[in-house]
């Protein structure tokens, strides 16, 4: 099990106060969904923790360990950046290829390739891709090796239906396996169907952190959408 530690994160970006105080203990494995509008922190938080933002103050530990200036801990991470860069004049396979080489790790890609579709496109040209192809390159280079823990950003974004149904699918499994997961997503429905708790981020502090059913009695709300709403105007 992976237990993972924030206390009192600030972070700013010259003036732009975005991470105000956060803490929270991932004290349990399973689907955690990062909520919150858009340019509220979710993605400098994940990336804070993976140690791509510098917090100026406040401390992250994952099994009791520190991660500043301890590089290691990364090796246990999967990580969906928002935003992929590819190198553009690479095929698909040969992408795939050069990051099992850097790694010296041969990634399970077979069923991530059926599951995502990429067949069609293994020779194609990355710069060529659809968004949500590129989407599903991305989320296979992610997934292709197992570990404790997972950042998800944005996972869905720009897929289609049956490609989001298979990464459900995927979650579940992982969730399944005891694997500490955690999502940033804009869909509601996809937090009903999954997640064992919610965190949310407002104006660079935690909002709220704990299980959905809490978070609609909170606000006697019928559906999770009304009581974020409720949250929202609180
Ligand atoms: N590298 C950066 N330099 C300057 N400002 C940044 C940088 N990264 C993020 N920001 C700002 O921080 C705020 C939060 O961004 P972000 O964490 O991406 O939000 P979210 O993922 O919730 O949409 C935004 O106002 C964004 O413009
Ligand atoms: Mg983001």
């Amino acid at each position: 099990m992976s237990k993972l530690v924030i206390r009192e994160l600030h972070k700013a970006f010259s003036k732009n106060q975005v991470l105000k105080g956060i803490d929270l203990d991932f004290s349990s494995n399973g689907i955690w969904t990062i909520l919150g509008p858009n340019a509220s922190g979710k993605t400098t938080l994940i990336k804070a923790i993976l140690g791509m933002v510098i917090p100026d103050s406040g401390n992250i530990s994952i099994n009791g360990e520190t991660i500043t200036n301890n590089w290691k801990y990364k090796d246990k991470i999967s990580y969906l950046p928002q935003i992929a860069h590819f190198p553009d004049n690479l095929t698909v396979n040969e992408l795939l290829k050069m990051i099992q080489e850097l790694r010296n790790r041969t990634g399970s890609l077979e069923s991530l390739i059926k599951e995502f579709d990429l067949k069609p496109f293994l020779n194609t040209k990355i710069d060529t891709l659809s968004g949500g192809t590129k989407q599903k390159l991305n989320l296979s280079i992610a997934l292709m090796y197992k570990n404790p823990i997972y950042l998800l950003d944005e996972p869905t974004v720009g897929l289609d239906p049956i490609a989001v149904i298979n990464l459900k699918k995927i979650l579940r499994k992982l969730k399944r396996e005891g694997k500490l997961i955690i999502i940033t997503t804009h869909i509601i429905p996809l937090v009903e169907e999954l997640t064992d708790k919610i965190i949310f981020l407002l104006e660079g502090k935690i909002k709220f952190c704990g299980l959905k059913a809490q978070l609609q009695q909170n606000y006697s709300s019928k559906s999770l959408e009304e009581s974020i709403a409720a949250l929202l105007q609180d």
